[in-house]
């Protein structure tokens, strides 16, 4: 983090962090997250985005920013409240409210989950937010088109007998994954981005949020849980369909689809950010969805 922006940033928002800049919190954004305290001594959340992380990192940022201004004070989920900002062309800087304290997923009850299926439920029933392009590049379709065969094969050919079937039908996976109509979703949906207050869940870490597919939010979840040893349980799922009409087997086989296509495309590359016994759950998993979605097309379930 360039110490000049950092400075501009903390005398411009006139708040203190409440550690030292290298000690930071889960972060794969690059964006660097500090606990903060405001000038009259509230506890906050301090998020820099330095523009020497590249233009990429910067619009994503602004969406978040944007988010937090134009969409969060509107949408029907809780946000962390925006306190003050900077965007400035040598990096951006969103003030949050602290808005609660995550829990991993293993410690999420039942009715945790089903909260979570309706709050997503309602951001996605809710009508595109006008005026800014929340349009933005997806990782999971551009793999599906051209998918990184070196990578893929290096980990999966051994341990996933079904692979070369699953490459030659990724397009009938990635249209499984579009079933449903393009919503606004969160687009980085895990539980380290969610933070419990009063009983309520609160959304953070919207810089991926836009149009995009309803699946994507509802499968992120296992994804991210599953190296943990949790399985995201039904309560989401019903929970999400009895608050958004949609239909149940669609959504069903749209969700299979997602999961299983960033398993086989995506997860390659953050394995590395996992530990053995999370990569050896990963792998199980793939298999056992590997197996549903092909007995599902040859129409045994
Ligand atoms: N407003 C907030 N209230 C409470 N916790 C927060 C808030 N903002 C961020 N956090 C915590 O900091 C972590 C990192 O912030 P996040 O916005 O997710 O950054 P990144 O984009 O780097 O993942 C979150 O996972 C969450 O635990
Ligand atoms: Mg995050």
């Amino acid at each position: 983090m360039p110490h000049a922006f950092m400075t501009m940033v903390l005398d411009t928002l006139r708040v203190t962090t409440d550690q030292k800049p290298e000690a930071r919190l889960e972060s794969r954004s690059g964006a660097n997250v500090h606990a903060a305290r405001t000038s009259d001594g509230h506890a906050a959340y301090l998020k820099v985005t330095p523009a020497t992380l590249g233009a990429p990192a910067i619009a994503a940022a602004r969406r978040e920013l944007r988010f937090y201004a134009e969409v969060a004070p509107v949408a029907p989920v809780r946000a962390p409240r925006l306190l003050d900002y900077l965007d400035a062309e040598s990096g951006v800087a969103v003030l949050l409210e602290a808005a609660g304290e995550t829990r991993q997923a293993p410690a999420w009850t039942t009715s945790m989950w089903a909260d979570l299926g309706r709050d997503l439920a309602g951001l996605h029933g809710m009508a595109i937010p006008p005026g800014a392009d929340w349009q933005h590049p997806d990782a999971l379709q551009e793999a599906l088109i051209d998918p990184n065969l070196d990578e893929i094969n290096s980990f999966w050919a051994p341990m996933l007998p079904h692979l070369g079937e699953l490459l030659a039908r990724r397009v009938e996976l990635m249209e499984q994954t579009r079933a449903l109509p393009p919503a606004f979703v969160h687009g980085d949906c895990h539980t380290a981005n969610l933070v419990h207050s009063a009983g309520a869940i609160v959304f953070c870490d919207w810089q991926a949020a836009g149009i995009g597919r309803p699946a994507s939010d509802l499968a992120f979840l296992s994804v991210r849980a599953t190296p943990t040893g949790t399985t995201v349980p039904p309560a989401l799922v019903n929970a999400y369909l009895g608050t958004r009409a949609c239909d149940r087997r669609t959504l069903q086989r749209a969700l299979l689809a997602e999961e299983l296509a960033v398993f086989v495309f995506l997860w390659p590359v953050f394995a590395a950010f996992n530990t053995p016994e999370g990569i050896a759950r990963v792998r199980r998993r793939t298999r056992e969805l590997a197996q549903r979605w092909l007995s599902a097309e040859a129409g045994v379930a």
